[in-house]
């Protein structure tokens, strides 16, 4: 979509991501997926990482991606999801507006995607309208350190630039709070705090429901 496809920052986040599958982020991958069920919502598929971590009660996947360059670079993780025998559309929309019909989605991944749509609060309400009622929303997220540390303070500092530097990403959200302000209950969110960049090292994980 217009607007949407950053080429520059999909190569380096493609670089990035690949990097991360072998210290750590895979793992990360695994863990937030481990409830995901039936027919999952990917949004931001991004460059596709996840599917390599799919357990076996995923049955089908729809990913949403708004960025040519990013549907490009997950082209080859797409094809061999397929040929493992798992059904993968991958939509060109946004979160905000999601060509989904209501209720027909038992699980979604939300991964490192809420800190780039432009309206959180949207996103979260298609997110419940697509969802079916007792289906599984897992999260692996970057959100905003504790007030005092010095991790806050490393996100306060990047504030001005991190958007333009990062594909439109901020560091500073409070996830898990627009999470409970959409109606999900959080208490199977955990916080962790993985190594990478300070501003976007605060990692909630885990799932809602
Ligand atoms: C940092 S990447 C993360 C990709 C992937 N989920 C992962 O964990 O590696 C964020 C992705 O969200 C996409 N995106 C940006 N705005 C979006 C929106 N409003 N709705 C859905 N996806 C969006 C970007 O194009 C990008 O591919």
């Amino acid at each position: 979509m217009a607007g949407h496809d950053h080429p520059l920052f999909t190569l380096v986040y493609r670089a990035v991501s690949g990097a991360g599958e072998r210290t750590g982020l895979g793992e990360l991958r695994e863990r937030a997926l481990a409830h995901a069920t039936g027919r999952l919502l990917i949004l931001g598929l991004g460059p596709g990482h996840d599917l390599d971590h799919l357990p076996d009660e995923v049955t089908s996947v729809v990913g949403i991606e708004p960025s040519a360059s990013m549907r490009t670079s997950a082209e080859s993780r797409v094809a061999a999801t397929r040929a493992r025998g798992i059904d993968v559309e991958v939509v060109d929309a946004v979160g905000e507006a999601l060509p989904i019909p209501d209720d027909s989605i038992d699980s979604v991944l939300l991964a490192y995607v809420l800190c780039t749509v432009e309206d959180v609060d949207a996103a979260l309400a298609e997110v419940r309208r697509v969802l079916r009622p007792g289906g599984v929303v897992c999260v692996m997220e970057h959100v905003r350190a504790p007030e005092g540390t010095w991790l806050r303070r490393s996100q306060r500092l990047v504030a001005p630039v991190w958007p333009r530097m990062a594909g439109g990403c901020h560091a500073d959200r409070d996830t898990r709070a627009a999470l409970a302000r959409a109606g999900f209950d959080v208490a199977g969110l955990r916080d962790i705090t993985i190594t990478s960049l300070p501003p976007v090292a605060p990692t909630l994980v885990g799932t809602a429901r």
